[in-house]
């Protein structure tokens, strides 16, 4: 398996099968290594979005319209890809559901973050309507291997609980400013008890950057993970027997 950082919050999950896209944030993302024509050639077998702010949901919809890749998301949001965007192949959870595809496994955990979807009113003086949702986290099941995406989160314990599920990487946000800096990653990390920890969400724009060397040395100390820091474009390969 290779897990690919492509910038930001954007992470491929790659197996023999195909890859799975999280947060495939591409065309307004400064950081993102590839097009999205490459991830067109990609065999997508599901794109899951952790919640509605433009540098997660970013082109999954273009994406999904070209592919027979499964888009996974919290319902509200699922809903508002099915009915606005006229997405057919959505599937529908909600925080604390595991749904078993052919490929994988994947539960939805809770992330401590904001998110709306906001629509236009269709008189030209209504008020503009923003419809709350829930901003969640995945936990995948795939190939012997247990991966967290964090999605956008501040540290929270009930990262606790995640510590049961024996995970071999955690990706966790770091950029501070809109959702954990470093000093509560390392916390987090702490909480997980994951075998490794790759850093998110940092040096996308100025206010969320960070120095990631500064986040590994202090995991290194502090916590019983292996951190890696991934440039956009690098990658991860885990062995399925180890
Ligand atoms: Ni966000
Ligand atoms: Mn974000």
């Amino acid at each position: 398996m290779e897990l690919i950082y492509h910038g930001h919050s954007f992470i491929e999950i790659k197996i023999d099968q195909g890859s799975v896209l999280i947060d495939p944030f591409i065309t307004e993302n400064p950081k993102c290594d590839i097009s999205v024509d490459d991830c067109l050639e990609k065999d997508l077998i599901a794109i899951c979005v952790t919640h509605w702010h433009t540098d997660h949901i970013g082109n999954t919809v273009q994406l999904a319209k070209k592919t027979w890749a499964e888009v996974i998301s919290t319902f509200e949001l699922a809903k508002y890809f099915v009915d606005t965007c006229g997405l057919e192949n959505v599937h529908k959870m909600h925080i604390g559901g595991k749904y078993e595809c052919q490929d994988f496994d994947i539960k939805v955990v809770q992330a401590v973050h904001g998110g709306g979807i906001a629509s236009e009113g269709k008189m030209k003086n209504d008020r503009m309507k923003v419809f709350p949702t829930k901003p969640c986290g995945f936990v995948f099941s795939l190939d012997n291997k247990t991966i967290y995406h964090a999605g956008d989160t501040a540290l929270t314990y009930d990262m606790k609980l995640l510590s049961d599920m024996d995970i071999d990487v955690a990706f966790l946000p770091i950029g501070d400013n809109f959702t954990m800096g470093i000093d509560d990653a390392c916390k987090a990390v702490d909480f997980i008890q994951s075998k490794r920890v790759v850093p998110i969400h940092f040096d996308t724009w100025p206010v969320i950057e960070v120095d990631s060397n500064k986040f590994a040395k202090k995991v290194l100390l502090e916590d019983n993970a292996k951190p890696k820091v991934l440039n956009p474009g690098q990658l991860l390969a885990l062995d399925s027997d180890s």
